[in-house]
């Protein structure tokens, strides 16, 4: 493959169709940036009790995210340390012990068996084929060096040098704050509806990321959205009725981005509920309450973002946590976490659940037409001589102002490709970086993997 810089050519605004193809940039891909980044793994009702588990992926490898006996959450490489089989083969469930079904190693998640939980507890055949000489202290489950449970989601990183989870987010904390909050801007105030949606795309990993990073500019795709009238802004059949201080909102050195709005909308009202009085009056009732807890300067507000490398969100209806899981240069395994507030009406859960799944997931209205767009992007740059030419991203080059009240931000207007050269020159960084050092300077790492519990 090309040198990095030849692949991102920054100041042209173009981007290698290689590098959404190749698979030797795909391996470094897992190496450089997945075995690095901070990586969303799972929401907390995932494993609301002690004992409760999910099984969950980072980059290629599955991971078990679970919660030990006191309550403290974990992440552990879901690979027996004998000879490899998959520990876990269920999607989720509770359980103190995990036993492998090969040859019965297990291990356990109980701090008064094991010094740290996720340590191997038994073997058969220790004291006779063994001969008591196996250390089983060395042969615990690999564990995520960092973990943080944020606002109910659970990140993680391979790196024991990544930087402190809220340096990672910088001033980007703020979106997604706006994600996780109540709609009344209450700290936290989330729960899952219903479970998690997975699926497989035939389309280079990148592709949704870059997309909820800020192309506003792909709202032709979703024609057949604005007719049906389920949009955002209100079903009225044009989605540039979109308020007009809509912008995109980038974090150039993190690799973050938003489309937000400056200032602060209202929540907007989907034809589904505001023909709902009993809907329509408690997200009246929220957005008053907001406006009263952060008053009128700097509130945040926005539509989509993503967090570098894989993770995306929309902030507000349909209110969604995606995370796009690379499985090969051409396919990606996609899942889908819908929010709501805990303490939400069942009226507006129910309406919300409706929205959302007519919105996004497998079946989503606008989701279909994304990874329609994806699919067929990634198989036309496959050929031998559609992979060797380059993406266009030259739309707002240059015209990127500072954002004065968000450190390191820069804003270019509601239609731009600001954002996306921003993700990919983070990507680039990312990839050519040989330490943390270089992609954080000033920083400094993290606490360096205390073993065991989450961060708080
Ligand atoms: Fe797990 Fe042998 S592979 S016990």
């Amino acid at each position: 493959a090309k040198p990095i810089d030849e692949l991102i050519v920054q100041d042209k605004g173009l981007v290698s169709r290689e590098i959404f193809v190749d698979e030797e940039i795909f391996k470094q891909e897992l190496s450089r940036v997945f075995a690095r980044a901070w990586l969303f793994v799972a929401h907390e009702d995932q494993i609301a009790k002690n004992g409760d588990y999910v099984v969950s992926k980072m980059g290629t490898d599955t991971v078990i995210v679970t919660r030990d006996m006191e309550g403290e959450v974990h992440v552990l490489l879901n690979t027996c340390t004998h000879r490899g089989m998959r520990l876990c083969r269920n999607d989720m469930g509770n359980a103190r012990t995990f036993s492998c079904p090969y040859h019965g190693w297990s291990y356990s998640m109980d701090g008064r068996i094991v010094e740290t939980p996720g340590d191997l507890a038994g073997v058969p055949g220790h004291a006779t084929y063994y001969h008591g000489e196996l250390d089983k202290k060395d042969w615990g489950l690999v564990r995520a060096p960092r973990v943080k449970v944020y606002k109910r989601t659970v990140w993680a990183s391979w790196d024991p040098d990544a930087p402190e989870f809220d340096d990672y987010l910088g001033d980007m904390k703020q979106y997604l704050d706006y994600a996780l909050d109540g709609r009344d801007g209450s700290p936290g105030n989330n729960e899952m509806i219903g479970g998690i949606l997975k699926w497989r795309v035939p389309s280079n990993w990148k592709f949704a990321p870059e997309n909820f990073i800020g192309d506003n500019y792909h709202d032709i795709s979703h024609r057949s959205v604005d007719l049906v009238g389920i949009n955002p802004s209100g079903g009225t059949g044009r989605r540039d009725d979109e308020p007009e201080d809509a912008t995109t909102i980038g974090f150039p050195k993190l690799g973050h981005g938003v489309i937000g709005e400056m200032p602060y909308q209202k929540e907007p009202e989907s034809a589904g509920w505001a023909a709902n009085p009993e809907v329509s009056e408690w997200y009246r009732k929220c957005h008053d309450a907001r406006v009263e807890r952060f008053g009128d300067e700097h509130r945040v507000s926005m539509t989509v973002g993503t967090i570098f490398p894989n993770m995306s969100f929309h902030g507000r209806q349909p209110r969604t946590i995606a995370v796009f899981h690379p499985i090969s240069p051409t396919e990606m395994e996609m899942w889908r976490i819908f929010l709501v507030d805990r303490d939400a009406p069942d009226a507006v859960k129910d309406m919300a659940r409706h929205y959302h799944l007519s919105y996004s997931g497998p079946g989503g209205l606008t989701e279909s037409d994304d990874m329609e767009n994806w699919s067929y992007a990634t198989d036309s740059s496959r050929g031998e001589i559609s992979r060797s030419i380059y993406f266009n991203y030259e739309m707002g080059l240059g015209h990127a102002r500072v954002v004065p009240h968000l450190e390191g931000a820069v804003e270019n207007g509601e239609f731009t490709e600001e954002n996306a050269r921003i993700f990919y020159r983070r990507w680039a960084e990312f990839m050519k970086a040989g330490s943390w050092d270089e992609l954080f300077p000033g920083k400094g790492p993290g606490p360096g993997g205390s073993r065991g519990a989450a961060e708080s």
